[in-house]
């Protein structure tokens, strides 16, 4: 089963955050909402979970189809989903369901466990035109200074001045 990382990050490269004033773009989400679809699945931490929860306001979901782990230490159970001890639990679980591919969406402690674990086969990310100060960073390794190198597979601008990249990392 292929993994997909799909992520939007910053213009200098942080890995995104969004609030009330700084909202994601309707284009990464759209995308998101169709890289899932096709999938059929999406991976997500716990926490960013329960922001989608609060922010989904009641409407109709565009996930309503779509198998969706969520990843906690903490065992709790979530209706409408599954919820899965580790990245690899949750890659295991999509695997025994027949996926092919597994979509890991958001937030940075889970990204950041895949790629530490060295379970991502493809990044996507979308290049959001806006600029952090301190924040938050995707990185294959927390600890040490570490490179691997990417195959650029695909890059194509999104509208509103989102760009997305999308590589092949080695396994
Ligand atoms: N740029 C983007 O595309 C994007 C998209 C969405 C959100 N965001 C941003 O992401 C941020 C939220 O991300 P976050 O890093 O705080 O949280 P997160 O990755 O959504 O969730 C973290 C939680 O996942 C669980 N977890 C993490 N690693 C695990 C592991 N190895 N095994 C088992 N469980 C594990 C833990 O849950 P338990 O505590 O339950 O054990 C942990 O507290 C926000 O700032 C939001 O704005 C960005």
């Amino acid at each position: 089963m292929k993994t997909i990382l799909w992520a939007t990050l910053t213009a200098n490269g942080n890995y995104a955050q969004s609030s009330p004033e700084n909202p994601p773009k309707k284009e990464a989400l759209d995308d998101f909402a169709t890289q899932a679809k096709t999938a059929g699945n999406f991976i997500v931490g716990r926490r960013t979970f329960e922001r989608m929860l609060e922010d989904g306001g009641g409407g109709a979901s565009p996930f309503a189809d779509i198998d969706i782990v969520v990843v906690s230490r903490n065992g709790a159970e979530i209706p409408g989903v599954t919820v899965a001890g580790s990245p690899q639990e949750a890659l295991n679980y999509l695997q025994q369901k027949g996926h092919q591919t597994a979509l890991i969406g958001a937030g940075a402690d889970i990204h950041n466990s895949f790629l530490g674990h060295g379970l991502v086969d493809e990044v996507i990310f979308n290049v959001a035109p806006v600029m952090e100060g301190k924040g938050l960073n995707l990185v294959i390794d927390k600890d040490n200074y570490q490179y691997k190198h990417v195959q650029l597979l695909d890059c194509k601008p999104l509208g509103s001045g989102v760009v997305q990249l999308r590589y092949a990392l080695e396994r």
